[in-house]
């Protein structure tokens, strides 16, 4: 079974272990995860439009069939 799975963020949540600070993958895009690996730049000009990534990297603009949750 396949899913999609939303993204809204785009940058990583910064976490304090002990004296550290990690960055955790916030956009879904890391090939690194669960850390931030910068691939999150990819989304930074991304608006209010939809995206599909693919297994690739490659972007792909959709019509979301789903509402957005911009009014939370
Ligand atoms: S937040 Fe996902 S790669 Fe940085």
């Amino acid at each position: 079974m396949s899913r999609l799975v939303l993204h809204e963020r785009k940058g990583p949540y910064a976490v304090k272990v002990g004296s550290e600070e990690i960055h955790i993958c916030g956009c879904g895009l890391s090939g690194n995860k669960p850390f931030c690996d910068g691939t999150h730049k990819k989304t930074l000009d991304e608006k209010d439009d939809m995206f599909y990534y693919d297994e690739a990297g490659n972007r792909i603009k959709f019509a979301p069939f789903y509402r957005t949750s911009e009014k939370r």
